[in-house]
């Protein structure tokens, strides 16, 4: 295993960001308007080889698990199901009407994400999609992909997917453990996770990720390491392992954790590099920081071809200029805008109902903003990036220094190279190139003081 450096993980041990969009979502500032919005996806499409990708939040989940983070409504009754469809076809007639040509700009990725996707029935998935693969041009070589929980997921839905070419399945594990499954409300004996992997290689899906979380109540060395066994047993092509993101403040449900039963700090990390260590001596690739790939998975090659990409979605083998996303609290992007839908459903339902978008929020980025975007990019998902000038340069060696005494990021000619050692701090670097997060609190430190 890696060695674990208690000191240093002590010492950088402070929140940062995750970096899926710059700015982050806190700093988003500049809202705009719903036709500035529309102007900013036209303006996008307006270059012919513009390509776009489409995002389709579901957020109904019949029970809560309780370390939850996602945007999601909790509720046994289906009733909502075609409703919500018929929502998401107005929300997208409202953007056809808005965006010329958008029905003939051919759609390079369809990710179907929740909540739970699988919430809805064969027949509703199979009219959402239809309805959407009626009013687009579908590129031929489009790679579609959903999210699924094995507990709520039966054949005739997974068909209704392939029939759409989809070849992506990523399903909801986060642990194998039975006691750490009880902790969490999530019962999922591994038959389950195994018999719907079969029947996915069956029907054709050429790709299936499990998600895992390290840092679970309950988890220990000794039940992870079967947790681990057994994922590298059931051999998915794609293995996202997120650290368990505790924020009782938004997610109340997770003041039910008894602060003994949650690993933290190196007894976390050591969960971390356990599975890290286990998943690379059974051939995946590590890759940025919470995915493994088989090597000849499309995410391990786009990273050898540096082409990987991050979004609010994570890590991606492709980058499209255009991302819509659809649905409550839903995220799009173009080149210059940030747009995100109402987080509440009732909100989100009510704006549809009357014919508009359902803007919450949103961001116009600024030149400064796109360059550092670019940089933090950059260095996200290949672990270096170059300096823009000497300036820059000077201002990172000093705001770093620590970091580079650490060995853990050296400056070599004018980029900036994270190490392996440095591999599990890669975020604290990245806030080097956050001017917004700098120029908001100045005390801003990539290291904690507390310690
Ligand atoms: C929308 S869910 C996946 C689909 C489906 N709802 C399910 O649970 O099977 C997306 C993933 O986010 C991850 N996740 C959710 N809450 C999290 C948290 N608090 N910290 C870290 N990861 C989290 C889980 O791994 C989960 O599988
Ligand atoms: S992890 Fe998935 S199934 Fe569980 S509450 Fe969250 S979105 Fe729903």
């Amino acid at each position: 295993m890696r060695e674990i450096d208690v000191d240093l993980l002590k010492k950088y041990d402070v929140a940062v960001p995750r970096y899926t969009s710059y700015p982050t979502v806190p700093f988003w500032a500049d809202s705009p308007t719903q036709d500035e919005w529309f102007d900013s996806l036209r303006r996008a499409f307006r270059d012919q080889a513009a390509s776009w990708s489409l995002y389709l939040h579901i957020p109904f989940c019949e029970t809560l698990c309780t370390y939850c983070g996602c945007n999601n409504v909790i509720g046994r009754a289906h009733k909502v199901e075609a409703p919500y469809v018929a929502q998401l076809h107005r929300e997208l007639a409202v953007y056809l009407q808005q965006v010329p040509d958008l029905d003939r700009r051919p759609l390079k990725q369809l990710h179907i994400g929740g909540g739970t996707p699988t919430f809805l029935s064969a027949a509703n998935l199979d009219s959402l999609l239809a309805g959407i693969f009626n009013k687009l041009d579908v590129a031929h070589d489009y790679v579609g992909s959903v999210e699924v929980d094995p507990r709520r997921t039966d054949k005739g839905q997974l068909e209704v997917f392939r029939k759409f070419g989809f070849s992506r399945l990523s399903m909801g594990v986060q642990d194998f453990a039975p006691q750490v499954q009880r902790l969490i409300n999530r019962i999922q004996p591994k038959e389950m996770t195994e018999e719907l992997t079969r029947t996915a290689r069956d029907l054709g899906y050429n790709s299936i990720n499990y998600d895992l979380i390290y840092g679970l109540p309950g988890q220990t060395p000794e039940t992870f390491l079967r947790t681990l066994n057994d994922t590298v047993q059931l051999n998915p092509d794609r293995i996202a392992l997120y650290s368990l993101a505790v924020v009782p403040w938004v997610k109340p449900q997770q003041r039910l954790f008894k602060e003994e039963d949650l690993p933290q700090g190196a007894e976390k990390r050591k969960l971390y590099e356990l599975a890290c260590e286990h998943f690379l001596k059974s051939g995946y690739v590590e890759i940025g920081i919470d995915h493994f790939a088989l090597p000849n998975e499309s995410l391990a090659k786009a990273r050898q071809a540096n082409s990987m990409h991050r979004n609010f979605m994570g890590y991606t083998d492709h980058r499209t200029d255009v991302l819509l996303g659809l649905g409550v609290s839903a995220i799009s992007e173009t080149p210059d805008c940030f747009h995100q839908n109402e987080k509440s459903l009732s909100r989100y339902q009510g704006a549809i109902a009357e014919g508009r978008l359902a803007t919450l929020r949103g961001h116009k980025l600024s030149a400064e903003d796109r360059m550092c975007r670019e940089q933090i990019l950059q260095f996200m998902t290949r672990g270096q990036v170059e300096f823009h000038n000497a300036e820059q340069m000077a201002d990172v060696a000093k705001y770093l220094q620590s970091m580079i005494e650490d060995d853990l990021v050296h400056i070599i000619g004018s980029r900036l190279i994270l190490t392996d050692k440095g591999r599990p701090f890669l975020r604290n670097a990245c806030v080097a190139f956050d001017v917004r997060l700098r120029r908001a609190s100045p005390q801003t430190q990539i290291f904690s003081l507390a310690l």
